[in-house]
Formats: C-alpha cells, structure tokens, sequence
C-alpha cells in the first residue's frame, strides 16, 4: 500500500509535473502572443440577440459552378460523382454562429443562428422525418420558442395527429411532389398544401428539416418550382445518393432559389468505394442552408 503510494507519488512528481509545466508553459506563451484566448462566451451570451449580428459573408467567388444540362450530359458517372462530391464540400456562405439542435449524432442538425436567421417567437419548424427521435423538434421548441410541426407518414404508434409536447404537433404525413399515398399507407403531400392545410400560407418557414430518404430529390423540385421554398429560412437536409445528374441539376434549382451552403456533415456509415474514383466516399451527406434573398459582402 505504502509502496504503490510512494511509487504513484513519484510518479507524479517525475512525470505528470513536469508535463503539466510544459502545457501551462505553452498555453502562456500562447496567450502572451494573443493566439490563444481561454475566455469562452456564456451560453447565455451565445443565445442573446446581439451575439448573431455580425455580418454574414459569402463565398460565392470560391464555389463550385454546376454546368449546363448539355455539359452533365456530356459528363461520365465518375465525373459526376466527382462534381457532387466537391460541390456539396464547398462552403458558399459564411455564417459565423452555428447552433447544434439536437442530438451530436443522427437526427441532430446545424442552425445558423446569425441575424437574420436566428429563430425568435413567434416562428414556425417543420421537421420532417422523425423517426420516433425528437430531439430535434425538442430543442427547436424549447432553445428557440418555435412551434414545431412534426411529420412522419411512417410512425403509427399514436394517431394521426397528437400533441407531443408543448409546441410541438404530430402530423403522420409524408413530404412528396404530389399528393399521393404510398405503398404502405403512407400519407403524402407538398409542401405548399401542408402549409395550406394549417393556415401557414402568410407565415414564414424558420427551419425546414427534411430527413426522408431520397424524397428529397423529388420533393425539392416541387417545392421550388411551386415557389414555397420562397418562404423558408434555412434548410437541413440529409442527402442521399452518389450524384447524379438529377441530383445535381435539384442543387442547382436550390442555388439559383437563393439557398447556400453554410454546413456540411459526412456520416461515414454509407462510405463506398467505386471503380475510377481517386478515393472512398459516402453516399450520406448532412448539409444545411440558408437563403439569401439579399446581397451580401464577399468574405475576406
Ligand atoms: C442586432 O440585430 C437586430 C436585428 O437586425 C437589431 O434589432 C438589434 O438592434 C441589433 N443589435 C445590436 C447590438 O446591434
Ligand atoms: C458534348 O460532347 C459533344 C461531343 O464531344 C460535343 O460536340 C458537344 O459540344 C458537347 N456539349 C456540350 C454542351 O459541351
Ligand atoms: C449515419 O447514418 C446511419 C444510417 O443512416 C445512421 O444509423 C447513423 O446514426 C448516422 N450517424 C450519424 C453520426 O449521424
Ligand atoms: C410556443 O410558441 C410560441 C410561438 O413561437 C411562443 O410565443 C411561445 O413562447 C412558445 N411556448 C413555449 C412554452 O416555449
Ligand atoms: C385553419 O383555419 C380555418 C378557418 O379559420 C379553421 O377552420 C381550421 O381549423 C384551421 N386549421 C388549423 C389546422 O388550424
């Protein structure tokens, strides 16, 4: 007992002191030459209506351009799984304050948070895609004061529409390009009747959240050319897929509606590797928007 103590003490004395001298050296020096800064805002700082207002910036003149339809069609599977790839990992705006909504892992999302897109009462969420997760329509409700509506055609555990949770309402249905029903009973709609469906044609979308498995690539267009995108903030959508040219020309329906990538995640679970591509990749990508419907200056 003495031994191991006299040898733990030692040990500390011999080695851990030391380290910890280098360490606090370091972060000294550090701070002497300004690099470092230990003073983190609060989270009540973070949250405060000022802490956004610096200005946005864009990044456009870096961006990746995706070319004519003529131009993809000219292009190989590979060219245009390269093209996806490197447009969807290239920042096109900057947005200096980005919130976590929800849980770090699946389900969890990226909220920019600068003015003016920082949510604030009264504002609307539509969360589409549950999946009996509701962390995020949780934290939408609670860290914003939104009114969170929650859709999923495929979660029939408790009715057709209930109340999860103070501002926050369950509808089973699913997003399409048209009103349909699927396979499995699952009920389908726009966009643009939901927001019909409950008298939000006046209101503005702050957060639109799309979790639904490649019914992105068909919904987005609808939503697009129909104009309701016109009506949303900012946009978290996991993509799915390896490029194609349809993906690629509903990106660029998305750009040229104003939407600009300010975040993006890859989830290694869908990695793939494929014949003539340089590297491995991943066919699930978590990217976040906002829309920009107003000039803003070029980053430095
Ligand atoms: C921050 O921006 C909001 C909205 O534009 C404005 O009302 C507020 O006065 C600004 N606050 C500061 C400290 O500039
Ligand atoms: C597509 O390729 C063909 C044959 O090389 C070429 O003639 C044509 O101009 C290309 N189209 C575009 C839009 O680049
Ligand atoms: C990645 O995607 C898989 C399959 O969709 C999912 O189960 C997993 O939770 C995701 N991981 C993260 C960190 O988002
Ligand atoms: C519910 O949402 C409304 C509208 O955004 C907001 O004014 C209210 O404070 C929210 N309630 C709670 C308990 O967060
Ligand atoms: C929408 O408004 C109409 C007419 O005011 C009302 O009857 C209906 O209940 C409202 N729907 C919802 C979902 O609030």
């Amino acid at each position: 007992m003495l031994h191991t103590c006299w040898k733990r003490s030692r040990y500390i004395i011999c080695f851990c002191v030391p380290v910890a001298m280098v360490i606090a050296g370091g972060f000294i020096t550090f701070r002497e030459t300004g690099k470092i800064s230990t003073t983190m805002p609060s989270s009540k700082e973070i949250l405060s209506p000022e802490y956004g207002n610096r200005s946005l910036c864009s990044l456009d003149h870096l961006t990746v351009t995706i070319p004519s339809d003529g131009e993809l069609d000219n292009m190989t599977d590979n060219q245009l799984t390269d093209l996806y790839w490197s447009y969807i990992n290239t920042i096109q705006v900057l947005c200096r304050k980005i919130v976590r909504i929800g849980k770090i892992e699946d389900g969890g999302k990226e909220v920019c948070t600068d003015v003016p897109f920082h949510p604030r009462p009264p504002c609307i969420v539509y969360s589409f895609g549950i999946n009996y997760q509701w962390d995020f329509d949780e934290d939408a409700a609670r860290i914003f004061g939104c009114e969170v509506f929650s859709f999923d055609p495929s979660m029939r555990n408790k009715g057709e529409t209930y109340k999860y949770a103070d501002n926050i309402t369950f509808y089973m249905i699913g997003l399409e390009a048209k009103n349909t029903v699927l396979r499995k009973h699952w009920k389908m709609k726009t966009l643009e009747q939901i927001r019909q469906y409950l008298n939000h044609t006046e209101r503005t979308i702050s957060i639109l959240k799309l979790d639904i498995e490649g019914s992105e690539w068909t919904s987005i267009p609808q939503m697009v050319s129909s104009g309701t995108l016109r009506s949303v903030n900012q946009m978290q959508i996991e993509l799915h897929g390896k490029g194609t040219k349809h993906t690629l020309k509903v990106l660029r329906m998305l750009y040229n509606d104003g939407f600009r990538l300010f975040m993006r995640e890859r989830n290694l679970s869908c990695k793939y590797s494929k014949a003539g591509l340089v590297r491995a990749r991943t066919s699930c990508m978590e990217v976040s928007m906002i829309r920009v419907s107003f000039p803003l200056t070029k980053c430095d």
